[in-house]
């Protein structure tokens, strides 16, 4: 059971905001009767009719984006940057879609969009610890003692102990004076690779999200994304609730 608005926004009727105010204006009718109480909770068989028309029910959408760097991870700017919605192909602009979670405009890889609120809930729940890996290129040498400190966690945000689930030297470029790494975290705090890095000392040259939980970003080019199949969201849903920590 769901709540009236939440069904309407969620069959791309209007926002949720917009869907209370067409409620209170008595335009909604479920099973033929109208309803304008904000609270009331519909389930997927009933029949809700706006404006004298019925509505036909989303279906829940789930893809997975190779996000490029210069993108914002939102729906639309206020400043007119180019956000993940103009990767989208026209019919699936017109779909509610949204990011789970975020990346940072200049941060790259591996991002799901859906349009089904119940999942992306599971997914970003900070109880939930799904593993996300991080595959950074650092400006300069990453000595070994560097290496270890990151392993053992750093402070970031002032006073928050960021402890990475794992940290891999994949390589050390001495002619071009960087490092390689790859980061694992369980959590998703604002920006966390980056200011993790630079609580080391180091700064980052690029970053991208290489997986997520068990997905890869295999055989989806950078700027294009597929769809998710049953199987994996039915698997990112068990894995998220069997790795609840509460
Ligand atoms: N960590 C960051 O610093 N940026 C991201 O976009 C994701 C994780």
């Amino acid at each position: 059971m769901e709540r009236l608005q939440k069904v309407l926004a969620q069959a791309n009727i209007a926002s949720r905001r917009k869907s209370e105010e067409m409620i209170l204006e008595g335009r909604v009718k479920v099973n033929g009767k109208v309803i304008t109480e904000l609270g009331f909770k519909v389930n997927k068989t009933d029949d809700i009719e706006v404006d004298g028309k019925p509505i036909k029910l989303a279906e829940h959408l789930y893809f997975l984006l190779n996000k490029p760097t210069g993108f914002l991870s939102t729906v639309k700017d206020d400043k007119g940057r180019r956000t993940i919605m103009d990767l989208l192909e026209p019919a699936h602009k017109e779909i509610r879609l949204y990011p789970v979670g975020r990346l940072d405009y200049d941060t790259a890889g591996l991002l799901l969009l859906t349009n089904d609120g119940d999942f992306t809930n599971h997914m970003t729940h900070p109880s939930y610890h799904i593993e996300k890996e991080y595959l950074v290129r650092v400006k300069g040498i990453v000595i070994r003692k560097k290496i270890v400190e990151l392993r053992k966690g750093v402070t970031i945000d002032k006073n928050y102990h960021a402890k990475p689930k794992a940290v891999r030297l994949i390589e050390l470029n001495k002619d071009h004076q960087s490092t390689l790494l790859s980061i694992t975290l369980v959590e998703g705090k604002n920006k966390q690779v980056r200011k993790m890095i630079e609580a080391l000392g180091y700064q980052v040259k690029n970053l991208t999200r290489v997986r997520y939980d068990f997905l890869t970003l295999d055989g989806v080019e950078r700027g294009t994304y597929r769809p998710l199949k049953i199987h994996e969201v039915k698997k990112l849903y068990a894995h998220s609730i069997a790795k609840r920590i509460d």
